[in-house]
């Protein structure tokens, strides 16, 4: 039978923080905490899948979203401004006057209700929290739940929900760095599909420039798999602005349902990840930090390239680009998205 536990894991300034750990049948883990809904850990035969840090006070620091859940609104909005129904308006801005990840305290800084659940094929965390209207700027009380479950078969089911009492916009993501190899060492050998014929440009404060540019002959072309490393310092303006990738890809076919975009393998250990979503966007971010930018595991510098965020989403600055989709939320509708990490 699956199992689901939990111990204190630190505190924060809203209160205690607990890690809770998700064991499958076959005895690999995730380890999700109560702080930001954070994907901490992800162990699999014993090897760490994801980046993170080792206590509580690195997640408490500037850090890079390491395994959090990422809203109100992931990626930026530029200006830190939308405009809905003829209101315009000013969120928190926290990156160059732009917002980015739903402002300085976001979801990921939030102490969310966790309740733990098993089945006989999986472990569950439901949790819970409630955004004020007005938190951060955007409109609305927002209740969001996001479950997730942990299955037999080493799947991570990603689902969330959210409702409003007041029209609103909404983008939930998981920012997981996956680090394939187990070590956290360089991913740039590890190998990526993914199942885009485009991408959005960015300018040089990496809002879209609006355009949804063809993949083809590009260093974005990822639609036959090829080492992530293999482009990453091409002489492309698109790629030298973000010192790598860190671009939304348009994925194909997108209806809604749950479809599979991505696959990442490790050439050493043959370890894969597939990926699922019923969103029409990744950000596809490979960790494409300056030396001692920031930290990882203890508090050492995170060295670059050492993982893969594969983040899905809305289009980022959607609210402000007349071409993208804007996920609003109207009051009596239900926010529901659904995302699938499966290691094989
Ligand atoms: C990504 C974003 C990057 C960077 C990162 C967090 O989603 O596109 O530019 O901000 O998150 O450090």
């Amino acid at each position: 039978m699956p199992t689901a536990t939990h111990a204190p894991w630190g505190t924060s300034p809203d209160g205690p923080v607990e890690r809770h750990t998700l064991t499958n049948e076959r005895g690999n883990s995730i380890h999700v905490l109560n702080y930001g809904a954070t994907i901490q850990s992800i162990r699999i035969d014993d090897q760490e899948m994801v980046l993170g840090y080792t206590s509580i006070d690195g997640y408490l620091s500037k850090y890079p979203y390491y395994g959090a859940l990422v809203g109100r609104y992931g990626n930026r909005i530029a200006g830190a401004r939308f405009t809905l129904d003829g209101t315009t308006y000013q969120l928190d801005a926290n990156e160059n006057g732009n917002q980015l990840h739903g402002g300085s305290v976001g979801f990921n800084r939030k102490l969310w209700t966790v309740e733990p659940s098993t089945t006989d094929d999986a472990a569950i965390l439901t949790l819970s929290y409630t955004s004020p209207d007005g938190e951060m700027g955007f409109p609305g009380t927002l209740a969001v739940t996001c479950t997730y479950r942990w299955t037999n078969d080493d799947a991570l089911h990603i689902h969330y929900t959210a409702t409003t009492n007041r029209d609103t916009i909404v983008n939930l993501t998981n920012h997981s760095y996956f680090s394939l190899g187990g070590g956290g060492g360089s991913v740039l050998d590890q190998v990526l599909y993914l199942d885009a014929d485009r991408y959005t440009p960015v300018n040089k404060q990496q809002i879209p420039t609006g355009e949804n540019e063809s993949v083809a002959g590009t260093p974005f072309d990822f639609r036959t798999p090829k080492a992530v490393g293999q482009d990453i310092e091409a002489d492309y303006p698109q790629i030298q602005l973000a010192r790598g990738y860190d671009h939304n890809f348009v994925l194909n076919g997108y209806d809604g349902s749950l479809r599979e975009f991505a696959l990442l393998t490790d050439p050493v250990s043959g370890r894969r990840l597939r990926c699922f979503t019923t969103e029409p966007g990744v950000q596809l971010f490979t960790t494409n930090f300056r030396p001692g930018e920031f930290t990882v595991n203890d508090g050492a510098p995170i060295e670059p390239h050492t993982g893969i965020c594969l983040e899905t989403q809305h289009f980022p600055d959607s609210p402000n680009q007349p071409n993208f989709a804007t996920p609003v939320l109207k009051v009596g509708d239900t926010y529901n998205t659904t995302t699938v990490y499966r290691f094989e």
